[in-house]
C-alpha cells in the first residue's frame, strides 16, 4: 500500500514540481496557498486531521527574504510556527514531516562548506525564521528528513534564472554581485532527489520503518559553487545557444531577443541591499550521498538541462 502525502506549497518551484513526482510515492492531496493558509493554525491542524497522511511535505515557505525583514511576524509564522504545529500535529497520527530549508541559516564566515553539524548562525530574518522551524520540528522528536537547499531557481516562479532572462531582453549591461558563493539549485532536482529518497524509505513498508535511523537534517543542493554574477553570465550563455523550441524561454523573454553585451562583477557593498547575506553558503552533500546514495549534478549541468525542457 502507497502512503497517503499531504503536500504544501503546491504552485512553488519545489512544490510545483514535486506535484508532477511525488504520484510515484504515494497518494497526493496537495495545497497550494490559497487553499491551506499556514499562518492560520487552525486550518492547518483541521486540513492535516481532515487528510489524515502518513507523510507531510511541506514545500511551502515565506521565501521573499528582503520583504522578511520588516514583515518578521508572517515570515515567522509560515517558516517557523507553521512547521512546529506540523511536526505536533504530524506525531499525533504517525506521520513522517519533510521539510525544507536553507543555507541561510549559516553567517557565511567559513571558507569550505558547510556540514549540517556545523553551527548555525542566520544574519537575516529569513534565516532566522527558518531555523526556528527546523528547531522546532527537531524539538518535536517527530520522525522527519529537513533537507536544506539553496539559490533555487525553477523555469516558472519568481527566481534569479528567469530575472536575468528578463533584464537581458532590457539592458545592454547588467551589474551583478560577485562576493556571494553559492550554488544554485534546480527546483527539479530537489524534487527528484526527494522522491528517489522518499521511494527508498517507503519501498518496504507504508509505516516507513527505516526513517527512524536515517531521520534528521541533510545538505541537498547542486554540486559545485559559483557567484551570482558568473551565474548571470552562465544564464545568458546557455540562454543564446539554446534553441527556439525552448517554450519557457520563450515566455521568459517574452520573444524579445538578448541584448546584455557584459555582466559587469559589482560588490554586495555596491549592490547596496539592505538585508545582510552570507558571503559564502556552499553546502557539502556528502551526508546524502553517504545516507541514501543521492548526489545532485554540479550547477552548471543542472542549468544545461533546464534549457534543454521544450515544455
Ligand atoms: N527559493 C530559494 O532560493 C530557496 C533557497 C533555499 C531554500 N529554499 C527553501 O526551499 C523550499 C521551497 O522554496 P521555493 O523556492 O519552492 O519557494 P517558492 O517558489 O517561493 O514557493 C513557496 C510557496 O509557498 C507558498 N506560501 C507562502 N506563504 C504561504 C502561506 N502562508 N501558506 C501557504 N503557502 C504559502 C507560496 O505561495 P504564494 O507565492 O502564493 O505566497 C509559494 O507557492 C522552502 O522551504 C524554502 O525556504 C528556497
Amino acid at each position: 500500500m502507497k502512503p497517503v502525502i499531504l503536500l504544501t506549497g503546491k504552485n512553488g518551484q519545489v512544490g510545483g514540481e514535486l506535484l508532477r513526482l511525488l504520484p510515484q510515492v504515494g497518494e497526493v492531496a496537495a495545497f497550494g496557498h490559497d487553499q491551506l493558509d499556514l499562518s492560520n493554525p487552525t486550518d492547518l491542524c483541521r486540513t492535516i486531521r481532515e487528510v489524515r497522511p502518513q507523510l507531510i511535505v511541506n514545500a511551502a515557505a515565506y521565501t521573499a527574504v528582503d520583504q522578511a525583514e520588516t514583515d518578521e511576524t508572517t515570515a515567522r509564522a509560515v517558516n517557523a510556527e507553521a512547521p512546529g504545529l506540523m511536526a505536533e500535529e504530524a506525531k499525533k497520527i504517525g506521520a513522517v514531516l519533510v521539510h525544507y530549508s536553507t543555507d541561510y541559516v549559516f553567517d557565511g564566515a567559513k571558507k569550505s562548506p558547510y556540514h549540517e553539524a556545523d553551527l548555525a548562525n542566520p544574519i537575516n530574518v529569513y534565516g532566522k525564521t527558518k531555523l526556528a522551524g527546523e528547531q522546532a520540528i527537531r524539538g518535536s522528536g517527530v520522525p522527519h528528513l529537513i533537507f536544506r537547499t539553496a539559490w533555487v531557481y525553477a523555469t516558472r516562479g519568481r527566481n534569479f534564472l528567469l530575472g536575468i532572462l528578463r533584464r537581458a531582453t532590457e539592458q545592454d549591461e547588467l551589474k551583478i554581485v560577485c562576493d556571494q558563493f553559492g550554488a544554485p539549485t534546480g527546483a527539479s532536482d530537489i524534487a527528484a532527489a526527494t522522491t528517489k529518497i522518499l521511494n527508498s524509505v517507503y519501498r518496504q513498508s507504508v509505516d516507513a520503518p527505516p526513517i527512524r535511523t536515517v531521520g534528521g537534517t541533510y545538505h541537498m543542493t547542486a554540486a559545485g559553487e559559483t557567484t551570482w554574477s558568473d551565474f548571470a553570465k552562465a544564464i545568458i550563455d546557455e540562454a543564446a545557444q539554446s534553441s527556439q523550441d525552448v517554450c519557457w524561454l520563450a515566455a521568459a523573454t517574452r520573444g524579445r531577443p538578448l541584448i546584455t553585451r557584459r555582466v559587469i562583477p559589482i560588490t554586495t557593498a555596491e549592490y547596496g541591499s539592505l538585508t545582510q547575506r552570507p558571503k559564502y553558503s556552499v553546502l557539502s552533500n556528502s551526508r546524502l550521498a553517504q545516507t541514501f546514495g543521492v548526489a545532485l549534478s554540479d550547477w552548471r549541468t543542472q542549468l544545461q538541462n533546464s534549457f534543454a525542457i521544450v515544455r
